[in-house]
């Protein structure tokens, strides 16, 4: 099935580092990537018979299981005529044609982030949705999370819908859960591909999550990799740092790499930058324990 984008704009995803990690993904019938986040390696690849996205944030699989099993209500709960039922304030989309999706606006991204209380899935899925595509980087912690859409740079509300579908369609017969790594990781099937993301090893970006990875979360993924080697295919991007390559020296393979990635002038909270928006370079190891 065909590459996508990820719908989430995800902090820490892998968006702009997708081809080169593509290079090194070997054959497999069965993937699954315990830390999916906004699982843009998924997206980007091609679908195999069996796959497994996990995630310890309910709230993002959640938002992902309803776009899976009921885009369409997903959709239409997005619209203007809807917004009574799902108790939108009306004069905060009463410029709104009846049936267009709800525009992106500081003050609905206020409410949804300080107001509004879902009574149900559908209107979980609303709410993370809306902060998601409107937020800053797409940092949903709540402390951190900012506005952060420009008509210029972000995708438009007329767009979502396109989005939502085309999620759908590759998250058929997805296995969606929220676990913690260590249950996937163990009872991962033989032969399985895994593809993982942790939170960054140096505790400063956990700010972007919603649950905090200690320390000793960083060992106790060691040790469950360690334990479960010999069985399967493992590749793991890690921030660049010398505890990490030490931790990982019995890995089979490890890459020092490199990508460009910019943050656009409207999503950039500090800093003026120029049309293009500012430009980073993203540094990460890639650790396997198969040859590729
Ligand atoms: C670097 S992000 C993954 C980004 C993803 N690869 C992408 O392209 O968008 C790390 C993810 O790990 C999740 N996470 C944190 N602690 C976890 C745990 N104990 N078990 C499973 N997932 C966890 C976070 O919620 C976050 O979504």
């Amino acid at each position: 099935m065909k590459s996508i984008n990820s719908p989430f704009r995800y902090a820490g995803g892998k968006f702009y580092a997708r081809k080169l990690i593509l290079e090194h993904i070997i054959n497999h019938n069965y993937y699954i990537e315990p830390f999916c986040g906004g699982a843009s390696i998924f997206f980007a690849k091609d679908k195999v018979t069996d796959n497994w996205l996990n995630d310890v944030d309910d709230e993002l699989i959640n938002t992902l299981i309803v776009i899976r099993d009921h885009p369409n209500e997903l959709i239409s709960l997005l619209k203007r005529r809807n917004c009574e039922i799902s108790r939108i304030p009306t004069e905060l989309v009463q410029n709104v044609e009846i049936g267009e999706v709800m525009p992106a606006l500081k003050e609905l991204h206020t409410f949804f982030k300080n107001e509004y209380m879902p009574q149900n899935d559908l209107e979980r899925a609303l709410k993370w949705y809306y902060l998601n595509r409107t937020s800053y980087s797409g940092i949903m912690n709540r402390q951190n999370m900012y506005w952060g859409y420009g008509d210029k740079y972000s995708m438009q509300p007329k767009n979502w819908g396109a989005n939502i579908l085309r999620t759908s369609e590759k998250l058929q017969d997805v296995r969606l859960t929220s676990l913690d790594f260590e249950e996937v990781i163990d009872q991962a099937p033989d032969g399985a591909f895994l593809f993982i993301d942790p939170p960054y090893f140096n505790a400063d970006q956990d700010k972007f999550y919603q649950h905090f990875f200690s320390r000793n979360d960083h060992y106790r993924l060691l040790k469950c990799l360690k334990n479960n080697k010999s069985r399967l295919n493992i590749f793991i991007t890690y921030d660049n740092v010398e505890e990490v390559r030490d931790l990982y020296s019995w890995a089979k393979e490890m890459y020092d790499k490199e990508w460009n990635y910019c943050i656009q002038r409207t999503d950039d909270q500090k800093e003026k930058t120029d049309k293009k928006g500012k430009r980073y370079k993203g540094k990460e190891l890639f650790i396997l324990n198969y040859l590729s």
